[in-house]
């Protein structure tokens, strides 16, 4: 059971406008239907949510959404979104985003494996993958987030040629996200498995303000030890 500051956490974020916590209902299709159907929020997200026609960035398993608030605060013609499972984390990005009136940072709850279901064609601009999990049991392989699972999910809504940024501490998922993207032939634009020590040395202020943005998992997880590492590319 949640303990009493989740429950409290829960509570108040049910109040927030900038979180969407999806019912159900909402996605869940009736007998005789397909099993899940869109959500409302599908392809409406730039007019409805943010009320405006800025890219739209997503931060997939976004925690405490340290990317989402950061970025919002570097890109206010930028929309960001933070998607995770788990409320507690995700109510500190939102309070945070909310308390610093960043009407461009917004956060919903949900399992990434329906996110076909939140965007429609071309509504997304760029994807953050900051720290996901890696899944090392093998017969977790397949819900890694940079899977060809879920890249062709990303597929059916990320503009083409979308930016996808990939942060880890783990070489396992590095290395393999590097296999997946030679395997399916898609585009990598840069990496580094050693990204403040080598990668962002000699590039300009802003990349290395933004690559520098530390994630609670990152500064983790740097405090072992563990080099990270930066992925981009196109799918
Ligand atoms: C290791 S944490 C990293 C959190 C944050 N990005 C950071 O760097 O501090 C991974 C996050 O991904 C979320 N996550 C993993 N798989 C997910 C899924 N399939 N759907 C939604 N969230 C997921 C977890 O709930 C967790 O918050």
């Amino acid at each position: 059971m949640p303990g009493k500051n989740k429950l409290q956490r829960f509570a108040e974020m049910k109040h927030f406008n900038n979180t969407v916590e999806p019912r159900l209902d909402e996605i869940k299709g009736s007998e005789g239907e397909e099993k899940f159907k869109p959500h409302p929020m599908k392809g409406r997200w730039k007019k409805d949510f943010f009320q405006n026609q800025n890219p739209l960035v997503l931060e997939l398993g976004c925690g405490k959404g340290e990317y989402s608030v950061g970025l919002g605060r570097k890109y206010p013609d930028k929309n960001f979104l933070g998607l995770d499972i788990k409320g507690a984390r995700m109510f500190v990005g939102a309070k945070e985003a909310m308390d610093e009136d960043l009407t461009n940072v917004g956060f919903l709850r949900t399992r990434i494996d329906f996110i076909d279901l939140f965007f429609e064609p071309n509504e997304v601009d760029e994807i953050w993958i900051t720290f996901p999990d890696p899944q090392l049991r093998k017969n977790r392989i397949r819900k890694r987030l940079t899977g060809k699972l879920f890249t062709d999910r990303y597929k059916k809504f990320l503009k083409p040629g979308g930016i996808i940024h990939l942060k880890t501490d783990n070489t396992t998922l590095y290395e393999y996200t590097l296999e997946q993207i030679e395997e399916h032939g898609f585009g990598l634009l840069f990496e580094t498995a050693n990204l403040y020590e080598e990668g962002i040395v000699g590039m300009d202020k802003d990349v290395r303000e933004i690559l520098g943005i530390k994630t609670h998992y990152e500064t983790l997880f740097s405090a072992k030890g563990f080099k990270i590492k930066y992925i981009k590319f196109t799918l």
